[in-house]
């Protein structure tokens, strides 16, 4: 019997998000193609599973292995890119608020939260993301090489660094050090703010 789904829409892309220092509109645009291509893709994919044969149910390939998995790549583009665009279109420089006690303790400093953020993303293959883990209560920086890997469980995402080269060849070819540079100066601080306070994460 098919399980019921809802289908969703794309969040529609803020202004502000084509005037960005260093990101180019042309970047960005292009850039929210492929986010619309995940939301397609995951309806589609949920529209498949409705029908898809549960006796054939195979690991080595069936077409319930191929539809989940890839489920897991499409949701993951969706969420991980609605973090970014949400978090880009400030004035980056210093976090204020409770990001800021939650990165000094723990990181000791906001020069070696960003540092070591900048190094995950330097070492992704995809995304890196600064999250708070519930378990362990603590912020951490995850290195991420696709949409669907490698997030853990029970953690929320407040910065989302997409390391894709999608992200950043139009601007800088393969200078992603820079890009990088370019993220942090243009993230949104009331953002992440709102987000700490919205799941009620206490520093
Ligand atoms: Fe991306």
């Amino acid at each position: 019997m098919a399980q019921p789904f809802e289908e969703i829409s794309p969040r529609p892309l803020k202004p502000g998000l084509l005037e960005l220092d260093g990101i180019s509109r042309a970047s960005i645009e292009a850039h929210y193609k492929l986010y619309q291509g995940y939301v397609a893709k995951r309806n589609e994919i949920l529209g498949k599973l409705g029908s898809v044969e549960l006796a054939s149910a195979n690991q080595v390939y069936s077409d319930v292995r191929a539809l989940k998995v890839d489920l897991t790549f499409a949701i993951g583009g969706i969420k991980n890119h609605e973090v970014y665009f949400e978090h880009l279109g400030g004035d980056g420089g210093e976090p204020d608020g409770a990001a800021r006690d939650l990165i000094v303790r723990h990181f000791g400093s906001v020069g070696d939260w960003r540092s070591d953020l900048k190094a995950s993303g330097m070492a992704a293959r995809g995304w890196a993301w600064t999250a708070y883990d519930w378990d362990e209560r603590r912020l951490f920086n995850y290195v991420g090489d696709a949409q669907n890997t490698f997030p853990v469980w029970n953690a929320t995402p407040l910065v989302a660094l997409d390391v894709y080269e999608h992200a950043y060849f139009l601007d800088y070819q393969t200078d992603r050090s820079s890009y990088i540079d370019a993220f942090f100066a243009n993230l949104d601080w009331s953002v992440v703010n709102g987000w700490i306070e919205a799941y009620a994460i206490r520093p």
